[in-house]
């Protein structure tokens, strides 16, 4: 098994591996109560969050809903290979993503 590969992504049975839209997190204000969808595929064009590209993009890869408790800025993950979904651990600094292509949207 590859070290570099987060453990989080061997937890369901052979999804597509996400593209990397970003290698810098999103710093974003979130509402506390408020619902979110984290775009876990790395197709969405609103990142950081889903706007449904995976159904065609990435079937078998869904965007990670949470809710926070209260008001608060944090660091949503850019790279889609954090150990710690949706907020960002530091990956993106690692050899792997660094090496990465960044995802270009096929029909932009
Ligand atoms: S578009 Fe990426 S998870 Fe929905």
């Amino acid at each position: 098994m590859d070290s570099d590969i987060p453990s989080w992504r061997f937890l369901s049975t052979g999804p597509p591996e996400p593209v990397v839209p970003s290698k810098k997190p999103f710093r974003v204000e979130l509402v506390g109560g408020k619902r979110y969808s984290w775009c876990s595929c790395g197709h969405s064009r609103k990142q950081p969050f889903c706007d449904g590209a995976h159904k065609a993009k990435a079937p078998g890869l869904m965007p990670l809903r949470f809710v926070p408790e209260e008001d608060s800025t944090v660091w949503l993950c850019g790279c889609k290979h954090t150990n710690t979904p949706p907020y960002c651990d530091g990956t993106h600094k690692q050899d792997f993503i660094r090496s990465m292509a960044l995802h270009q949207h096929q029909d932009a």
